[in-house]
């Protein structure tokens, strides 16, 4: 089983990095084989509208977004992992996914199998961290998130969220979240 690990925090060795690399551990313990993938270190232009891939399911924008598209497509898994930037996800976890546009495309204009209900079936799993408390600090990412699973037929697996974790390695004060994304991870990959 191919899982996908998507670091969309631009603050290396963050709260959701932490998050992240321990649900991954807990997926290669459950013999997963594991990739990272660190958004900050692509090159990813904001979708343009330019419906240049209405015909074809291909971006027409040539930059770092063409490795990450056959990585989404290679994964069983899609995890995900975003701090809150104003309510939603951070820039370049938006810049992906509106690039993912492309597969949309695929999937709803051109109907293409692979993405239907006959292709493979993929799990989509979020992690995030905010540092405010208000209840309805995920609300904006999450439905984001959801969507951008969908284009993957990625069935929403769930979330792991927190809040009130704001300065690098606050994630620390909350000793039972490391353990939890550990045991997502692993559950992640068990067969359903
Ligand atoms: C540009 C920016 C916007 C933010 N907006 C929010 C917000 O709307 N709500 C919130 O709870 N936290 C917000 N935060 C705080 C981060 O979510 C928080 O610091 C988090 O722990 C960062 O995670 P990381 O260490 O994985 O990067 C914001 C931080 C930044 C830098």
């Amino acid at each position: 089983m191919n899982v996908l690990g998507i670091f969309g925090s631009p603050r290396r060795g963050g709260n959701t990095e932490t998050l992240l690399e321990e649900a991954l551990k807990g997926a290669e313990a459950g013999g997963a084989k594991v990739e990272r993938l660190y958004l900050s270190d692509f090159t990813i232009t904001p979708c343009k509208e330019c419906h240049g891939c209405d015909a074809t399911g291909n971006c027409v924008i040539l930059d770092d977004m063409g490795k990450i598209y056959p990585k989404l497509l290679e994964a069983d898994v899609v995890i995900l992992a975003s701090p809150i930037f104003f309510y939603g996800v951070t820039a370049w976890t938006k810049a992906m996914i509106d690039r993912s546009q492309a597969l949309w495309s695929r999937k709803y204009l051109l109907k293409d199998p692979s993405l239907g209900k006959e292709g493979k079936k993929r799990k989509g799993f979020f992690i995030s961290v905010g540092a405010t408390k208000g209840p309805r600090v995920f609300e904006g990412a999450i439905l984001t998130v959801k969507y951008f699973f969908d284009v993957l037929n990625a069935e929403y697996a769930g979330e792991l969220v927190f809040r009130g974790v704001e300065a690098k390695g606050d994630i620390l004060q909350h000793p039972e979240a490391l353990q939890q994304a550990f045991e997502a991870g692993r559950r992640l990959v068990q067969s359903p």
